[in-house]
Protein backbone atom coordinates (compact mmCIF):
# COMPACT_ATOMS: atom_id res chain seq x y z
CA UNK A 1 0.00 0.00 0.00
CA UNK A 2 2.94 2.42 1.06
CA UNK A 3 4.40 1.58 -2.08
CA UNK A 4 1.18 2.10 -4.34
CA UNK A 5 0.47 5.67 -2.36
CA UNK A 6 4.36 6.61 -3.19
CA UNK A 7 3.65 6.04 -6.50
CA UNK A 8 0.00 7.38 -6.60
CA UNK A 9 2.06 10.72 -5.48
CA UNK A 10 4.79 10.56 -7.60
CA UNK A 11 2.15 10.10 -10.76
CA UNK A 12 0.43 13.32 -9.38
CA UNK A 13 3.33 15.57 -8.89
CA UNK A 14 4.52 14.68 -12.49
CA UNK A 15 1.29 15.55 -13.99
CA UNK A 16 1.20 18.80 -12.21
CA UNK A 17 4.21 19.43 -13.44
CA UNK A 18 3.46 18.43 -16.83
CA UNK A 19 0.18 20.34 -16.94
CA UNK A 20 2.16 23.39 -16.00
CA UNK A 21 4.54 22.80 -18.52
CA UNK A 22 2.13 22.02 -21.19
CA UNK A 23 -0.01 25.41 -19.88
CA UNK A 24 2.75 27.85 -20.12
CA UNK A 25 3.79 26.15 -23.77
CA UNK A 26 0.55 26.71 -25.17
CA UNK A 27 0.30 30.35 -23.36
CA UNK A 28 4.09 31.18 -25.00
CA UNK A 29 2.50 29.88 -28.75
CA UNK A 30 -0.81 32.24 -28.35
CA UNK A 31 1.62 34.54 -27.51
CA UNK A 32 3.98 34.03 -30.61
CA UNK A 33 0.61 33.88 -32.62
CA UNK A 34 -1.12 36.99 -31.41
CA UNK A 35 2.12 39.13 -31.32
CA UNK A 36 0.76 43.01 -32.66
CA UNK A 37 4.79 43.64 -33.90
CA UNK A 38 4.78 40.65 -35.99
CA UNK A 39 5.55 41.70 -39.96
CA UNK A 40 5.49 38.20 -40.99
CA UNK A 41 2.71 37.91 -44.27
CA UNK A 42 2.21 34.19 -42.32
CA UNK A 43 -0.20 33.52 -39.48
CA UNK A 44 0.88 30.07 -37.98
CA UNK A 45 -1.59 28.34 -36.52
CA UNK A 46 -1.24 27.02 -32.90
CA UNK A 47 0.99 24.27 -31.99
CA UNK A 48 -0.04 22.60 -29.53
CA UNK A 49 3.00 20.75 -27.65
CA UNK A 50 2.98 17.13 -26.95
CA UNK A 51 2.27 15.51 -23.38
CA UNK A 52 3.26 12.30 -21.76
CA UNK A 53 0.45 12.68 -20.33
CA UNK A 54 -2.55 11.50 -22.88
CA UNK A 55 -5.32 14.86 -23.38
CA UNK A 56 -7.93 12.09 -21.92
CA UNK A 57 -7.00 12.01 -18.67
CA UNK A 58 -6.38 16.42 -18.51
CA UNK A 59 -9.48 18.02 -17.16
CA UNK A 60 -10.78 20.28 -19.59
CA UNK A 61 -10.62 23.33 -17.48
CA UNK A 62 -6.72 22.97 -17.34
CA UNK A 63 -6.15 22.69 -21.26
CA UNK A 64 -5.44 26.81 -22.38
CA UNK A 65 -7.01 27.62 -25.45
CA UNK A 66 -5.66 29.65 -27.81
CA UNK A 67 -7.27 33.83 -26.83
CA UNK A 68 -8.67 34.30 -30.51
CA UNK A 69 -10.05 37.83 -30.59
CA UNK A 70 -13.97 37.16 -31.42
CA UNK A 71 -14.10 40.66 -33.55
CA UNK A 72 -11.27 41.00 -35.71
CA UNK A 73 -11.26 43.26 -38.36
CA UNK A 74 -9.44 43.12 -41.51
CA UNK A 75 -8.30 46.79 -42.93
CA UNK A 76 -7.10 46.33 -46.30
CA UNK A 77 -4.92 49.26 -47.93
CA UNK A 78 -4.39 49.58 -44.62
CA UNK A 79 -2.20 53.13 -45.23
CA UNK A 80 -5.08 54.55 -47.79
CA UNK A 81 -6.54 57.85 -46.18
CA UNK A 82 -9.78 56.32 -45.85
CA UNK A 83 -8.10 53.22 -43.79
CA UNK A 84 -5.69 55.35 -41.84
CA UNK A 85 -8.90 57.41 -40.95
CA UNK A 86 -10.44 54.06 -39.91
CA UNK A 87 -8.03 52.85 -37.79
CA UNK A 88 -7.82 55.67 -35.70
CA UNK A 89 -11.21 55.61 -34.99
CA UNK A 90 -11.34 51.75 -34.13
CA UNK A 91 -7.90 52.17 -32.07
CA UNK A 92 -9.86 55.58 -30.13
CA UNK A 93 -12.61 53.06 -29.68
CA UNK A 94 -11.12 50.24 -28.59
CA UNK A 95 -14.15 47.76 -29.33
CA UNK A 96 -12.27 45.65 -32.40
CA UNK A 97 -9.01 44.50 -33.10
CA UNK A 98 -7.77 45.54 -35.93
CA UNK A 99 -5.40 43.62 -38.44
CA UNK A 100 -3.47 45.20 -40.87
CA UNK A 101 -3.26 44.19 -44.48
CA UNK A 102 -0.99 46.43 -46.62
CA UNK A 103 1.24 45.12 -50.25
CA UNK A 104 4.26 45.79 -49.09
CA UNK A 105 7.46 45.37 -46.46
CA UNK A 106 7.63 49.25 -46.95
CA UNK A 107 4.18 49.86 -46.21
CA UNK A 108 3.82 47.37 -43.48
CA UNK A 109 7.48 49.72 -41.21
CA UNK A 110 5.96 52.65 -42.22
CA UNK A 111 2.12 51.20 -40.10
CA UNK A 112 4.56 50.21 -37.45
CA UNK A 113 6.64 53.21 -37.44
CA UNK A 114 3.56 55.08 -36.82
CA UNK A 115 1.82 52.91 -34.63
CA UNK A 116 4.34 50.94 -32.81
CA UNK A 117 2.46 47.19 -31.58
CA UNK A 118 -0.75 48.65 -31.26
CA UNK A 119 -2.44 46.24 -33.83
CA UNK A 120 -1.34 43.47 -36.01
CA UNK A 121 -0.09 43.72 -39.38
CA UNK A 122 0.03 41.43 -42.62
CA UNK A 123 1.73 41.62 -46.02
CA UNK A 124 -0.50 40.34 -49.20
CA UNK A 125 -0.32 40.60 -52.44
CA UNK A 126 -3.68 41.22 -53.23
CA UNK A 127 -4.32 38.59 -56.22
CA UNK A 128 -2.63 36.03 -54.04
CA UNK A 129 -5.15 33.81 -52.72
CA UNK A 130 -3.23 31.42 -50.75
CA UNK A 131 -1.92 34.82 -49.30
CA UNK A 132 -5.11 36.38 -48.46
CA UNK A 133 -6.21 33.00 -47.48
CA UNK A 134 -4.06 33.40 -44.32
CA UNK A 135 -4.83 37.30 -43.69
CA UNK A 136 -8.12 36.13 -43.36
CA UNK A 137 -8.10 33.53 -40.42
CA UNK A 138 -9.94 34.37 -37.50
CA UNK A 139 -11.58 37.43 -38.91
CA UNK A 140 -15.24 38.49 -38.34
CA UNK A 141 -15.18 41.61 -40.80
CA UNK A 142 -13.58 42.64 -43.68
CA UNK A 143 -13.11 46.57 -44.08
CA UNK A 144 -12.00 46.96 -48.42
CA UNK A 145 -10.69 49.71 -50.49
CA UNK A 146 -9.57 49.40 -53.89
CA UNK A 147 -6.60 51.11 -55.13
CA UNK A 148 -7.39 54.03 -57.29
CA UNK A 149 -7.38 54.13 -60.98
CA UNK A 150 -5.58 50.40 -61.42
CA UNK A 151 -5.88 48.08 -63.76
CA UNK A 152 -5.89 44.96 -61.28
CA UNK A 153 -8.94 46.39 -58.75
CA UNK A 154 -11.63 43.85 -60.07
CA UNK A 155 -9.47 40.93 -59.65
CA UNK A 156 -8.25 42.03 -56.24
CA UNK A 157 -11.59 42.77 -54.66
CA UNK A 158 -12.68 39.21 -56.06
CA UNK A 159 -9.74 37.94 -54.75
CA UNK A 160 -10.95 39.14 -51.22
CA UNK A 161 -14.23 38.74 -51.49
CA UNK A 162 -12.93 34.95 -52.66
CA UNK A 163 -10.84 34.64 -49.62
CA UNK A 164 -13.75 36.22 -47.36
CA UNK A 165 -16.21 33.73 -48.29
CA UNK A 166 -13.86 30.83 -47.58
CA UNK A 167 -13.06 31.78 -44.17
CA UNK A 168 -16.62 32.47 -43.52
CA UNK A 169 -16.23 36.20 -42.49
CA UNK A 170 -19.35 37.35 -40.87
CA UNK A 171 -19.07 40.97 -42.53
CA UNK A 172 -17.87 42.98 -46.10
CA UNK A 173 -17.78 45.94 -45.81
CA UNK A 174 -16.64 47.47 -49.21
CA UNK A 175 -15.96 51.61 -50.05
CA UNK A 176 -17.12 51.48 -53.69
CA UNK A 177 -17.99 55.04 -55.43
CA UNK A 178 -21.12 57.42 -55.62
CA UNK A 179 -22.86 56.59 -58.64
CA UNK A 180 -21.26 52.86 -59.44
CA UNK A 181 -24.06 52.81 -62.47
CA UNK A 182 -22.24 56.11 -64.46
CA UNK A 183 -20.74 54.06 -67.30
CA UNK A 184 -18.78 56.23 -68.70
CA UNK A 185 -16.29 56.48 -66.15
CA UNK A 186 -14.30 53.48 -65.77
CA UNK A 187 -13.38 53.21 -62.87
CA UNK A 188 -17.26 53.27 -61.51
CA UNK A 189 -18.05 50.37 -64.27
CA UNK A 190 -15.19 48.28 -62.19
CA UNK A 191 -17.06 49.36 -58.81
CA UNK A 192 -20.13 48.59 -60.07
CA UNK A 193 -19.27 45.21 -61.20
CA UNK A 194 -17.51 44.96 -57.97
CA UNK A 195 -20.79 45.37 -56.51
CA UNK A 196 -22.48 43.04 -57.99
CA UNK A 197 -19.98 39.94 -57.59
CA UNK A 198 -20.50 40.79 -53.69
CA UNK A 199 -24.13 41.29 -53.62
CA UNK A 200 -23.98 37.74 -55.48
CA UNK A 201 -21.36 36.16 -52.94
CA UNK A 202 -23.96 35.78 -50.33
CA UNK A 203 -21.77 37.30 -47.70
CA UNK A 204 -23.72 39.52 -45.39
CA UNK A 205 -22.02 43.25 -47.09
CA UNK A 206 -22.51 47.06 -46.27
CA UNK A 207 -21.52 49.16 -49.66
CA UNK A 208 -20.52 52.10 -49.15
CA UNK A 209 -21.09 55.05 -52.39
CA UNK A 210 -18.72 57.81 -50.66
CA UNK A 211 -18.47 61.53 -53.29
CA UNK A 212 -14.87 62.66 -54.15
CA UNK A 213 -13.19 63.83 -50.53
CA UNK A 214 -12.71 67.32 -49.84
CA UNK A 215 -9.11 66.08 -48.82
CA UNK A 216 -8.18 65.34 -52.29
CA UNK A 217 -8.00 69.44 -52.27
CA UNK A 218 -4.43 70.67 -50.86
CA UNK A 219 -6.18 73.68 -49.40
CA UNK A 220 -3.25 74.84 -47.94
CA UNK A 221 -1.05 75.13 -50.91
CA UNK A 222 -3.96 76.32 -52.58
CA UNK A 223 -3.99 79.11 -50.28
CA UNK A 224 -0.22 79.42 -50.61
CA UNK A 225 -0.17 79.97 -54.48
CA UNK A 226 -3.45 82.00 -54.51
CA UNK A 227 -4.44 79.36 -57.12
CA UNK A 228 -6.73 76.55 -58.04
CA UNK A 229 -5.79 74.53 -61.13
CA UNK A 230 -8.22 72.79 -62.28
CA UNK A 231 -9.25 69.80 -65.33
CA UNK A 232 -12.60 70.72 -65.74
CA UNK A 233 -14.97 73.33 -65.53
CA UNK A 234 -15.06 75.39 -62.23
CA UNK A 235 -18.62 76.08 -63.13
CA UNK A 236 -19.89 72.46 -62.74
CA UNK A 237 -21.44 71.29 -59.29
CA UNK A 238 -20.09 68.34 -57.00
CA UNK A 239 -21.08 67.49 -53.96
CA UNK A 240 -17.80 66.15 -51.74
CA UNK A 241 -17.52 64.59 -49.01
CA UNK A 242 -15.60 64.67 -46.15
CA UNK A 243 -13.14 61.50 -45.62
CA UNK A 244 -13.18 61.85 -41.79
CA UNK A 245 -17.42 61.76 -42.15
CA UNK A 246 -16.48 58.67 -44.13
CA UNK A 247 -14.67 56.60 -41.73
CA UNK A 248 -16.81 57.21 -39.01
CA UNK A 249 -19.57 55.80 -40.91
CA UNK A 250 -17.09 52.84 -41.90
CA UNK A 251 -16.40 52.38 -38.31
CA UNK A 252 -20.47 52.54 -37.63
CA UNK A 253 -21.01 49.76 -39.79
CA UNK A 254 -17.92 47.90 -38.16
CA UNK A 255 -19.48 48.39 -35.09
CA UNK A 256 -23.05 48.00 -35.35
CA UNK A 257 -22.76 45.32 -37.89
CA UNK A 258 -25.85 43.29 -38.76
CA UNK A 259 -28.11 46.38 -38.18
CA UNK A 260 -26.52 47.35 -41.72
CA UNK A 261 -25.87 43.69 -43.26
CA UNK A 262 -27.20 44.13 -47.16
CA UNK A 263 -27.65 47.81 -47.02
CA UNK A 264 -26.19 50.16 -49.92
CA UNK A 265 -25.45 53.29 -48.39
CA UNK A 266 -24.60 56.77 -50.66
CA UNK A 267 -22.35 59.00 -48.83
CA UNK A 268 -22.38 62.62 -50.06
CA UNK A 269 -21.20 65.99 -48.44
CA UNK A 270 -24.48 68.53 -48.00
CA UNK A 271 -22.62 71.14 -50.38
CA UNK A 272 -23.98 71.36 -54.19
CA UNK A 273 -21.61 73.78 -55.65
CA UNK A 274 -18.85 74.13 -58.16
CA UNK A 275 -15.08 75.34 -57.59
CA UNK A 276 -15.88 78.91 -58.52
CA UNK A 277 -18.65 78.91 -54.90
CA UNK A 278 -15.38 76.90 -53.19
CA UNK A 279 -12.66 79.64 -53.84
CA UNK A 280 -15.09 82.51 -53.21
CA UNK A 281 -15.31 81.12 -49.85
CA UNK A 282 -11.76 80.23 -49.34
CA UNK A 283 -11.29 83.85 -49.85
CA UNK A 284 -14.05 85.06 -47.64
CA UNK A 285 -12.35 82.78 -44.79
CA UNK A 286 -9.07 83.51 -45.76
CA UNK A 287 -9.17 87.13 -46.83
CA UNK A 288 -6.75 86.20 -49.76
CA UNK A 289 -7.97 85.84 -53.25
CA UNK A 290 -7.81 82.42 -55.32
CA UNK A 291 -7.71 82.80 -58.79
CA UNK A 292 -8.69 79.40 -61.15
CA UNK A 293 -6.95 78.19 -63.72
CA UNK A 294 -8.15 75.49 -66.06
CA UNK A 295 -5.95 73.25 -67.56
CA UNK A 296 -5.91 70.05 -69.59
CA UNK A 297 -6.09 66.43 -67.95
CA UNK A 298 -2.96 65.33 -69.58
CA UNK A 299 -1.07 68.46 -67.31
CA UNK A 300 -3.31 67.60 -64.39
CA UNK A 301 -2.35 63.64 -64.62
CA UNK A 302 1.63 64.78 -64.63
CA UNK A 303 0.63 65.65 -60.46
CA UNK A 304 -1.43 63.40 -60.24
CA UNK A 305 -0.59 61.54 -57.20
CA UNK A 306 -1.33 57.68 -59.01
CA UNK A 307 0.24 54.93 -58.07
CA UNK A 308 3.87 53.98 -59.47
CA UNK A 309 2.90 50.40 -61.04
CA UNK A 310 0.13 52.03 -62.60
CA UNK A 311 1.63 55.54 -64.14
CA UNK A 312 1.96 54.67 -67.62
CA UNK A 313 -0.77 51.75 -68.01
CA UNK A 314 -3.51 52.51 -70.33
CA UNK A 315 -5.88 51.60 -68.42
CA UNK A 316 -5.08 54.19 -65.87
CA UNK A 317 -4.49 56.81 -68.36
CA UNK A 318 -8.00 55.78 -70.16
CA UNK A 319 -9.45 56.38 -66.79
CA UNK A 320 -8.32 59.17 -65.88
CA UNK A 321 -8.77 61.16 -68.82
CA UNK A 322 -12.97 59.72 -68.59
CA UNK A 323 -13.32 60.57 -65.33
CA UNK A 324 -12.23 64.10 -65.72
CA UNK A 325 -14.22 64.44 -69.53
CA UNK A 326 -17.32 63.40 -67.16
CA UNK A 327 -16.95 65.70 -64.33
CA UNK A 328 -16.10 68.53 -66.90
CA UNK A 329 -19.93 68.20 -69.11
CA UNK A 330 -22.33 66.75 -65.97
CA UNK A 331 -20.13 66.95 -62.66
CA UNK A 332 -21.05 64.45 -59.92
CA UNK A 333 -23.75 64.67 -57.00
CA UNK A 334 -25.75 63.47 -54.58
CA UNK A 335 -28.03 64.05 -51.66
CA UNK A 336 -26.24 64.17 -47.86
CA UNK A 337 -29.76 62.50 -46.25
CA UNK A 338 -28.28 59.18 -45.82
CA UNK A 339 -25.03 60.86 -44.32
CA UNK A 340 -26.42 62.43 -41.64
CA UNK A 341 -28.70 60.00 -40.75
CA UNK A 342 -25.79 57.87 -40.30
CA UNK A 343 -23.64 60.20 -38.33
CA UNK A 344 -26.49 61.77 -36.46
CA UNK A 345 -25.33 65.06 -36.83
CA UNK A 346 -24.59 67.32 -39.91
CA UNK A 347 -22.65 65.91 -42.25
CA UNK A 348 -18.86 68.53 -42.55
CA UNK A 349 -19.15 71.02 -45.46
CA UNK A 350 -16.72 72.83 -47.37
CA UNK A 351 -16.55 76.07 -44.93
CA UNK A 352 -16.10 73.38 -41.79
CA UNK A 353 -13.30 71.81 -44.39
CA UNK A 354 -11.93 75.61 -45.06
CA UNK A 355 -11.40 76.64 -41.49
CA UNK A 356 -10.24 73.06 -40.19
CA UNK A 357 -6.90 73.46 -43.43
CA UNK A 358 -6.39 77.34 -43.13
N1 LIG B 1 -10.21 59.72 -52.85
C1 LIG B 1 -11.49 59.89 -53.11
O1 LIG B 1 -11.99 61.02 -53.29
C2 LIG B 1 -12.40 58.69 -53.17
C3 LIG B 1 -13.79 58.89 -53.22
C4 LIG B 1 -14.62 57.78 -53.34
C5 LIG B 1 -14.08 56.50 -53.39
N2 LIG B 1 -12.72 56.36 -53.33
C6 LIG B 1 -12.18 55.00 -53.46
O2 LIG B 1 -11.52 54.62 -52.25
C7 LIG B 1 -10.40 53.79 -52.58
C8 LIG B 1 -9.15 54.31 -51.90
O3 LIG B 1 -8.88 55.60 -52.41
P1 LIG B 1 -7.99 56.63 -51.60
O4 LIG B 1 -8.04 57.90 -52.35
O5 LIG B 1 -8.43 56.61 -50.16
O6 LIG B 1 -6.56 55.95 -51.73
P2 LIG B 1 -5.14 56.56 -51.35
O7 LIG B 1 -5.23 57.34 -50.09
O8 LIG B 1 -4.58 57.23 -52.55
O9 LIG B 1 -4.30 55.24 -51.05
C9 LIG B 1 -4.03 54.34 -52.07
C10 LIG B 1 -3.54 53.07 -51.41
O10 LIG B 1 -3.51 52.06 -52.41
C11 LIG B 1 -2.46 51.19 -52.10
N3 LIG B 1 -2.07 50.43 -53.29
C12 LIG B 1 -1.72 50.91 -54.50
N4 LIG B 1 -1.44 49.88 -55.35
C13 LIG B 1 -1.63 48.73 -54.64
C14 LIG B 1 -1.52 47.36 -54.94
N5 LIG B 1 -1.12 46.94 -56.14
N6 LIG B 1 -1.82 46.47 -53.97
C15 LIG B 1 -2.21 46.87 -52.74
N7 LIG B 1 -2.34 48.16 -52.40
C16 LIG B 1 -2.06 49.08 -53.33
C17 LIG B 1 -1.36 52.09 -51.60
O11 LIG B 1 -0.54 51.29 -50.79
P3 LIG B 1 0.90 51.75 -50.17
O12 LIG B 1 0.55 52.25 -48.82
O13 LIG B 1 1.66 50.50 -50.17
O14 LIG B 1 1.45 52.81 -51.08
C18 LIG B 1 -2.14 53.17 -50.83
O15 LIG B 1 -2.22 52.85 -49.47
C19 LIG B 1 -10.30 53.75 -54.10
O16 LIG B 1 -10.89 52.57 -54.57
C20 LIG B 1 -11.10 54.94 -54.54
O17 LIG B 1 -11.68 54.79 -55.81
C21 LIG B 1 -11.88 57.41 -53.23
Amino acid sequence: MDWMSGKLNELSTLSSKVLNEKSQKVRRSIDEIYKPNRQESIIQEPIMQQSVIPESIIPESIIEQPVIPDNLVLVALARSGTSLCLINLLLTNNQLSIRALVRSKEAASKLKEKYRDQFDIVIADFLDPTKLNEAMKHVKSVFHNGPPLHPKEYDMAVAMIDAAQKNDVEHFVYCSVAHPQLEQMITHQVKSRIEQYLIESKLNYTILQPMPFFENNNLKQIIHQQCLYLPYSPDIRMSWVSRDDVAEVVAKVLWEKDKHFRATYELCGPDHISYRDVVQLVSKQTGKLIDIQQISIEEAFKDFPVDEECKNKDYTILAFHRRFNYYNRVGLTGNSNILSWLLERRPTNWIDYILASS
